[in-house]
């Protein structure tokens, strides 16, 4: 196991680029499912949940070829096969398979993807809409069984507008029988993308990134070439790394359209962002509290909800969060009191009483973006931070350390050795 010591020292500055995002890259290969063709993905992220997902096309017969960050996938022999526990277990984004093989070959056996550090995540929408579709559907043994001899299109009204119900209905629709309706959808940008892929594929969905979205069903869909859309949530964390430092961070390869309630929270705290045509330029310190609640897009992304605690730890006064979207997505709060924040959690709401300086303690990543935030609080505290448990933070962002130390940040990452003595410089 490895630790991520960190030493606040002061402003980061510099540029850093984005990388292609975690959960765009993520439907989209399950995606390249609906063929027997070849697809050619570009500037795909090199991430433990990219290669879990690489790992379970493997085991379906996808024949996949890795160069730099572009990903060639060639389905022309895949048959299917049960998605088994220990690798739908790894990575809930692998229930994401389901719908394309579904729609491809009438029938898919995956184990039931089971809950996670930030909620049960259920998959209840994702059946409502397999079963619009015609799909039977049985459960047993810990393992969901869909059959359908040939999907046909139907409406389906999703109660909360999931985005993996979202991708997975989109994806066993394209290839269905008639038009597909799809009621209060996802909003999300990288449910944008994936349409845009299928399309590609000479998929007919309309209507993608708003809350209807309808896919005409086609005979077959071919092969294609997709260049994945920047990550949002890696831009938004490095915005938030250039605020809780007061530093001066331009980010390269983003789509500002899709980091809107970011920037508008950010601006809120009194941190300047400038658009430049190299991407977004986020300077000085916040310097007031701000409310937020967490929102399916375009809300604010519950995937910046930790990393913004860290920050309003920062702030001077009471900021409020409030999550909404998972139902356990706190669990970054008692460590970040290790560093000495000032929280107190009412229901689904944290309050945040700024604090002049965090104090760097040994703390624990529980999930990806609390990871993320413990890093940041870290880069704001004054002594040395180790944060371990770091393999939950690898999963959604590919070499944070060389990022943030291209920007100035003392951040190593070193073997948990167990019990080691609290204290010790990075330099040790
Ligand atoms: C996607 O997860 C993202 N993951 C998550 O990012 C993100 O936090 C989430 O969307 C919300 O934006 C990927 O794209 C791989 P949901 P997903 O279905 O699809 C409830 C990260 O850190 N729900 O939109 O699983 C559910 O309980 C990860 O990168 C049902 O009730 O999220 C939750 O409360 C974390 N029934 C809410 O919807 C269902 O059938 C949102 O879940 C499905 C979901």
């Amino acid at each position: 196991m490895a630790c991520f010591w960190i030493s606040g020292k002061g402003p980061l500055k510099g540029k850093v680029t984005v990388n292609g995002s975690k959960n765009a890259v993520l439907p989209i290969m399950a995606a390249s499912l609906l063929t027997d063709g070849s697809c050619m993905l570009e500037d795909v992220p090199g991430l433990e949940d990219v290669h879990v997902m690489c790992e379970l096309l493997e085991h379906f017969g996808c024949m996949l070829r890795r160069k730099n960050k572009s990903l060639h996938i060639n389905n022309n022999r895949v048959r299917p096969a049960p998605a088994p526990y220990d690798l739908v277990r790894k990575m809930r984004a692998s229930f994401l398979v389901m719908g394309p093989m579904l729609t491809r070959f009438g029938r898919v056996k995956i184990s039931l993807p089971g809950g996670c550090a930030i909620g049960t995540r259920p998959i209840d929408l994702h059946l409502k809409g397999l079963a619009a579709m015609g799909a039977d559907i049985t459960l047993g043994h810990g393992y969901i069984e869909a059959r359908a001899e040939k999907l046909t299109g139907g409406m389906v009204y999703l109660d909360f507008p999931s985005v993996g119900a979202t991708e997975n209905i989109m994806m066993a629709a394209s290839l269905a029988d008639g038009l597909t309706t799809i009621e209060n959808a996802a909003e999300e940008p990288e449910v944008i993308d994936l349409a845009n892929f299928i399309n590609s594929m000479g998929g007919h969905v309309r209507g993608a990134g708003t809350d209807t979205v309808r896919i005409e069903g086609v005979k077959e869909l071919k092969g294609c070439s997709h260049t994945i859309i920047p990550d949002r949530i890696e831009a938004g964390t490095f915005m938030v790394a250039a605020a809780i430092t007061g530093g001066d961070i331009t980010l390269a390869n983003v789509i500002c359209e899709h980091l809107r309630p970011v920037e508008a929270k950010l601006r809120e705290t009194g941190v300047m962002i400038d658009r430049t045509e190299e991407g977004l330029r986020v300077h000085g310190s916040g310097c007031r509290p701000v409310n937020l609640k967490t929102l399916p897009h375009p809300g604010f992304p519950t995937d910046m909800q930790a990393p913004m605690m860290a920050l309003m730890c920062t702030l001077p006064g009471i900021s409020m969060i409030t999550e909404t979207v998972f139902e356990n997505r706190f669990m970054h709060v008692s460590e970040l009191k290790r560093l000495g924040a000032r929280i107190t959690i009412e229901g689904r709401s944290a309050i945040v009483e700024g604090v002049g300086r965090l104090q760097g303690a040994e703390v624990k990543a529980t999930d990806l973006r609390a990871g993320a935030a413990l890093i940041l609080a870290g880069l704001a505290a004054d002594g040395v931070t180790r944060v371990m448990d770091i393999h939950h933070i690898e999963r959604g962002y590919e070499g944070i350390e060389e990022k943030l130390r291209s920007l100035g940040a003392e951040i190593e990452r070193r073997p948990c050795l167990g019990h080691e003595k609290a204290g010790w410089s990075l330099k040790a």
